[in-house]
């Protein structure tokens, strides 16, 4: 008799195994790298921004595509980054302007990476300020003592 539970309890063993061997390991669709608000603004949309800042500072466009892709780039990155603020509003009560906060912030910035991939000079440079309008409506409302961004 215990020989024969030893047997069934193996049996049951090799099937798992087996059945564990098929099944791909599971993969988590979303891992959060960063919680911390001050350490996403600051590599997620200060860098970026600052970049964006020294490079839309001139007159001249670039001539180099180089110097057009890395304007996309930190459009991008500050657009794509504009969705993860959506889920990380301080307070259940602030959501709801949070989120039009994070919103406005994504599809300003949106525009500005569209118009930088049709290197449209004049619609960057009047693209930038309005996304900067944007981050300033958010940080005047949660971002204490903070002062406006300019151009
Ligand atoms: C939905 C709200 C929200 C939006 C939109 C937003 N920010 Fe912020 N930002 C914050 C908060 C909150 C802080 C203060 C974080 C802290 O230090 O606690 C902050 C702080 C900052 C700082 C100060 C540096 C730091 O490390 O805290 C910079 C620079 C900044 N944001 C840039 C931007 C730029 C550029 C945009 C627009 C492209 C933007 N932010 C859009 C909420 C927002």
């Amino acid at each position: 008799m215990k020989s024969r539970l030893a047997t069934l309890l193996l049996a049951l063993l090799g099937i798992s195994l087996l059945f564990a061997a098929d099944d791909p390991p599971a993969i988590e669709p979303e891992v959060v790298i960063e919680e911390d608000m001050h350490e996403i603004m600051e590599s997620l949309f200060e860098l970026p921004f600052d970049r964006l800042k020294a490079a839309l500072k001139t007159e001249e466009e670039p001539t180099l595509k180089s110097d057009w892709l890395a304007i996309r780039s930190d459009a991008l990155i500050m657009a794509q980054s504009s969705n993860l603020l959506l889920a990380r509003s301080p307070h259940p009560d602030d959501t709801a302007i949070w989120s039009e906060y994070s919103v406005g912030t994504r599809d300003a910035a949106k525009t500005l990476y569209e118009a930088a991939g049709d290197t449209n000079w004049v619609e960057v440079k009047a693209a930038f300020p309005v996304m900067i309008k944007q981050c300033n409506l958010c940080h005047e409302r949660f971002a204490d003592d903070m002062r406006d961004l300019k151009p």
